[in-house]
């Protein structure tokens, strides 16, 4: 298809049509539709046979039927682009991106994101509204369930992955999808882990933390860009200068920008806009070029054009990136992009996509704590599963698509299927927020059993968009009834399902082990069963620190060194140092640690040499012998910069690699050190490298086992 040429014959009003984007509500039934949602926004029916895309939509025959009666009635025959939030499986659901990330394997996370491409893309799905790489550091805030945790190095490579995998072969490919990053930018630094709150945030947190997430989905060829609703350093990011100056001119993009819903709509509610039409005038000039579910375009820009505000060149250009992006999914071809009913049937929770989202939840979930106690043995006679989380089917997690509660295998289920149902008793104890009329029963099921596994943590609705939190324990009477299970059974493994890191020193301090599988989905039970009994050793890694109370948040390990830094051992404190009185400074479980029942001994570690010349590279070798079962490990490097011109990070993770090991194996894993890892923005925002002393450390952060030294020269 000639994009130029097929312009050319586009009406204006066409063209607005093209920037703009609804939900299937005003495609579904007409009369309705236009009686109701699409007079509400002030469309008319005209105006409706132009609009460019569509967002959430039931599934690939509802799909045709827009894209049919759409097809009919534009005169210019251009297919409308179907966009979705495929945030972690369409139907078969694998665990939430936050623990995907636990499991430090990009390769795994492209996988899992080739399943989600294959089945939403059969339902009609063509771009999906994801990922989502937003730098996070508070555990209040309810959307770090969608992101790769504290670490943008992490939080890239996490990005890039599912880019990658959404994106297959190409994306006009009938099993893939076009990527949405977002949500640019610095979304996730919501002030006080709130929602849309503003986020004020300096050049250096933006270039080191925020923005290299993003550049790398870029990087990896995602198609879309999504601007965050709030507002970063003052100014509502669909209308920040930092679209033009960083996105456009710095990485050159010339892709598609979308806004977040309603997010033009919102611009006088920030009070950056006096009224409808100067918001489309602000998100337009910013290059911001679909307007998602608002209708600011299709009432202003007609006008906008005839007072010389914006100009036919820039609609053109707006309106060619989505023609292009069109062209690219070879939806002039295929306007369906191969969507089939029945093709989605056979892959919607066939046994391949099972059988990963199990692997995924086995690999994501993360052992904090085992006293010894894990893995159990298949020799046991009777085991009690105890909790609110024991029997519950929302273990999904926010933003689950089209993934149903009921397909979700429990724990309860996950162990009887292992073990037999005569040998598993339950007891939910009490309500993860509310009543607890079943302690009592709880313990007696824990007495009655060689051990028992407690299933805690904060329903599926206290994390996801809107969902912050300021307390983030256990709720309800859930550490009661901790308290109550493990003094009648001590060998009492605790599992721990949230949305977010939660402060549970109390259950630290009681439980022999304890085990985050965060939202694991449609496989959660089998993969808790799996880890318990030692069918599946865990391998995860914290991608985000666990704060011992709300109050040391945001904590996260990445901190500059200060002047006078706190004592690690808390009996030294003799004040004036960076800590508190109240509250030991580290974090309960630090970033990158995660406990194995294989026995990992870092051996040594070696340097191709102690001098790093400028263009040259060190070779870091780190010999690592298994004591163990089988099993994989997570060899993290860190960096620290001895003295620079600005304060550096304490520990900053430049490498990671997770490495299978064979009972009783040994391997070498091998690291480049290179210049650019030194590298840093000073205090002028000129990315340097500093001559100078460098640490390399392995181990996980607060946590080393071997350290050595190199100079920069
Ligand atoms: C609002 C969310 O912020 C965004 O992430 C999502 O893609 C859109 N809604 C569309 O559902």
């Amino acid at each position: 298809m000639d994009v130029n040429a097929l312009l050319k014959k586009m009406t204006l009003r066409q063209k607005i049509g093209q920037l703009t984007q609804y939900n299937a509500a005003l495609f579904t039934d007409s009369e309705a539709a236009v009686t109701g949602p699409a007079k509400k926004l002030g469309l008319s029916p005209e105006d409706l046979k132009t609009v460019g895309s569509v967002l959430n939509f039931s599934g690939p025959a509802e799909m045709k039927r827009i894209q049919d009666e759409h097809l009919a009635a534009d005169p210019c025959g251009i297919p409308m682009v179907f966009m979705m939030d495929v945030i972690h499986g369409y139907r078969t659901v694998y665990p939430i991106p936050l623990a995907m990330a636990c499991s430090f394997d990009p390769e795994l996370v492209r996988e899992c994101a080739r399943m989600a491409a294959r089945e939403a893309s059969a339902s009609g799905v063509q771009v999906d509204f994801a990922p989502m790489v937003d730098y996070v550091k508070d555990a209040r805030w309810g959307r770090i369930m969608e992101s790769s945790g504290e670490e943008p190095l992490l939080a890239g490579i996490m990005g890039a992955a599912q880019v990658s995998g959404y994106r297959g072969e190409g994306i006009d490919r009938p099993d893939s999808m076009a990527a949405c990053v977002k949500h640019f930018a610095a979304y996730g630094l919501a002030e006080a882990g709130r929602d849309y709150n503003q986020s004020d945030c300096s050049e250096r947190e933006l270039r080191e933390h925020c923005l290299p997430a993003y550049k790398a989905c870029l990087d990896a060829r995602a198609k879309l860009v999504m601007p965050s609703f709030q507002s970063m350093n003052g100014v509502p990011s669909t209308v920040n200068p930092l679209l033009h100056r960083v996105l456009r001119e710095e990485w050159g993009y010339d892709g598609v920008v979308i806004s977040d819903y309603n997010a033009i709509g919102e611009l006088k509610k920030h009070g950056v806009a006096e009224d409808e039409k100067q918001a489309a005038q602000l998100a337009f000039g910013h290059e911001c070029d679909v307007e998602m579910c608002s209708a600011a375009y299709f009432h202003s820009l007609e006008e906008l054009l005839a007072e010389g505000k914006v100009t036919e060149e820039q609609i053109d250009r707006a309106v060619l990136r989505v023609l292009r992006l069109k062209e690219e999914l070879g939806l002039f071809e295929d306007p369906y992009h191969g969507a089939d009913e029945e093709r989605a049937q056979s892959l919607y929770l066939c046994g391949e996509h099972r059988a990963l989202a199990r692997r995924a939840a086995e690999e994501a979930a993360v052992l904090l704590k085992n006293d010894g106690l894990l893995p159990f043995d298949e020799g046991i006679k009777k085991i009690a599963v105890i909790g609110p989380f024991a029997d519950e089917h929302g273990i999904n997690g926010s933003w689950s698509c089209r993934g149903r509660d009921e397909d979700t295998v429990t724990v309860r289920q996950g162990l009887s299927r292992l073990l037999g149902e005569d040998r598993v008793i339950y007891a939910p104890g009490c309500e993860a927020a509310g009543g607890c009329e079943g302690l009592d029963k709880a313990e007696a099921a824990a007495k009655a059993a060689e051990a028992a596994v407690l299933c805690l943590g904060e329903p599926q609705g206290y994390s996801g968009e809107g969902n912050c939190r300021t307390d983030i324990r256990l709720p309800g009477m859930q550490s009661e009834l901790a308290r109550r299970v493990i003094a009648a059974n001590p060998n009492t493994a605790v599992l721990i399902f949230s949305g977010r890191p939660l402060a549970i020193p109390e259950i630290d301090e009681i439980a022999p082990a304890i085990m985050q599988l965060w939202f694991p989905g449609t496989e959660g039970g089998n993969a808790a069963a799996d880890l318990l009994f030692g069918r599946a050793n865990p391998s995860g890694r914290l991608a985000m620190s666990f704060p011992r109370s709300v109050g040391q948040c945001p904590v996260y390990y990445d901190h500059t060194s200060t002047g006078r830094p706190h004592f690690t051992d808390r009996a030294e404190h003799r004040g004036y140092a960076s800590d508190y009185i109240d509250c030991a400074v580290l974090p309960l479980y630090s970033f990158g640690h995660g406990l194995s029942y294989s026995e990992f001994i870092y051996e040594e570690m070696t340097l191709s040499s102690h001098e790093l010349k400028s263009g040259g590279a060190i070779e870091v070798n780190v010999r690592i012998r298994n004591n163990g079962r089988a099993g994989s490990e997570v060899v993290q490097l860190y960096m620290r910069d001895i003295a620079a011109s600005c304060t550096r990070p304490v520990q900053k993770l430049i490498a990671f690699e997770k490495v299978h090991f064979e009972a009783g194996g040994e391997r070498t894993v091998t690291f480049r050190v290179t210049e650019e890892m030194l590298g840093f923005w000073n205090f002028d925002m000129q990315f340097v490298t500093e001559k100078g002393d460098f640490e390399l450390m392995i181990g996980y952060a607060d946590h080393f086992v071997l350290r050595d030294r190199f100079r920069y020269v």
